[in-house]
């Protein structure tokens, strides 16, 4: 029961959360005034763990376990298929405990039959939860949520995280879908995406910060306030790309998550070498204070302004985008250099040499 009110809180409480924004400022696009190219030649196609899709959005875990959480899988898979995009589940660790509630995230696969729907369950999974929970959507992926600082901001919160890698590992060899890891809104580093990727991993999933807190979710559910500094904690979106993205060097596929839905910072992280863009709590917010056609307009906004910025760049396809040139300064700049992370090829200046 305790599992259940948390979801239901957890909506609640983000839709009263000031909506952060990932902080892609120090990230510059260059002006291309002789693109030669046409708008309508402009393509937002891309493959995603060997899918073809045709945009590089998808909408991120959100929910599932409860009435009001099946309304709004049943809404957001209906948004999910209108648009063509993938749709990742809640973590189905409350149907597994209580098979009841299948039908909460069962009725994502019952809207959108023939979308790509992702399993999602925590890091403390076992091999045969993973195989529930991908053979109860029939998943094409198994998303594992990595989310230390929620947890220990909840009082009821698991605060033992040895074993992790192993577990992970464990899923891998034993599920026949591709699984990817992601963060909730706290990043990833590349020490830790080396370990993710030598686990075996398919694709990682940035989820830094810059959009929901969780911190600040739990520490106002429990509460237990938490200092400021302590609320910002996580390593930015941006950032985390930039880290995650020296790790993978081509070897995994890396989504971008965690406060994206300003067309430009998702332009950004395309153009940096993000595969896909997780959305969650902007559509969450839209489909909840102004409904499912707001949220269909907004992605197609979304979508529409993709592609102007894709043309202003010279690029037709992502895969072009991939090669437009962008400049780092400031904040971002400054860790890039010491942390000595070896930079996109598109990213002007020289690139410096990896430290292992
Ligand atoms: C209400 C709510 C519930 C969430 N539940 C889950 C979950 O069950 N599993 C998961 O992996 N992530 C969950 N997330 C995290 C999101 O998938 C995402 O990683 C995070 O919110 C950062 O993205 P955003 O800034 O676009 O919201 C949840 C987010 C919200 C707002």
């Amino acid at each position: 029961m305790g599992r259940l009110r948390r979801k239901d809180e957890h909506i609640v409480i983000r839709l009263k959360q000031k909506a952060g924004l990932a902080d892609f400022s120090h990230i510059h696009f260059v002006h291309n005034c002789l693109p030669e190219r046409d708008l309508d030649e402009v393509t937002l196609e891309t493959t995603l763990l060997g899918r073809k899709l045709g945009s590089p959005l998808f909408i991120n875990a959100l929910t599932g376990g409860t009435p009001l959480s099946k309304k709004i899988n049943a809404a957001l898979a209906g948004v999910a298929r209108e648009c063509g995009l993938p749709m990742a589940l809640g973590s189905q660790m409350a149907a597994l405990d209580n098979p009841r509630v299948e039908d909460t995230y069962r009725v994502v696969r019952e809207v959108y039959p023939d979308g790509l729907i992702w399993a999602n369950l925590g890091a403390y999974a076992t091999p045969e939860m993973a195989r529930r929970a991908i053979e109860m959507i029939d998943a094409a992926a198994l998303q594992i949520h990595l989310n230390v600082p929620q947890e220990l901001a909840m009082q009821e919160g698991d605060c033992r995280f040895r074993g992790t890698l192993q577990r992970i590992r464990e899923i891998v060899s034993v599920v026949d879908r591709p699984v990817i890891v992601k963060e909730v809104g706290f990043g990833i580093a590349r020490e830790q995406a080396r370990r993710l990727i030598a686990a075996g991993v398919a694709a990682i999933d940035v989820g830094g910060r810059g959009g929901t807190n969780f911190l600040a979710i739990e520490a106002r559910r429990s509460r237990r306030p938490l200092s400021p500094e302590v609320l910002g904690w996580g390593l930015p979106t941006a950032v985390s790309l930039l880290e995650v993205l020296d790790a993978a060097a081509g070897k995994v596929e890396v989504l971008a998550s965690g406060g994206m839905f300003s067309s430009l910072n998702i332009a950004k992280a395309l153009a940096l070498g993000a595969q896909a863009v997780g959305l969650a709590g902007h559509p969450l917010y839209l489909l909840m204070k102004r409904g499912r056609d707001t949220l269909i307009q907004e992605i197609r906004r979304i979508e529409r302004e993709l592609r102007l910025i894709m043309l202003m760049t010279g690029a037709a396809s992502l895969e072009e985008l991939r090669r437009v040139p962008l400049v780092i300064t400031g904040f971002t700049g400054e860790w890039v250099k010491q942390r000595r992370l070896r930079l996109p090829p598109n990213v002007c200046g020289v690139p410096l040499p990896p430290v292992d």
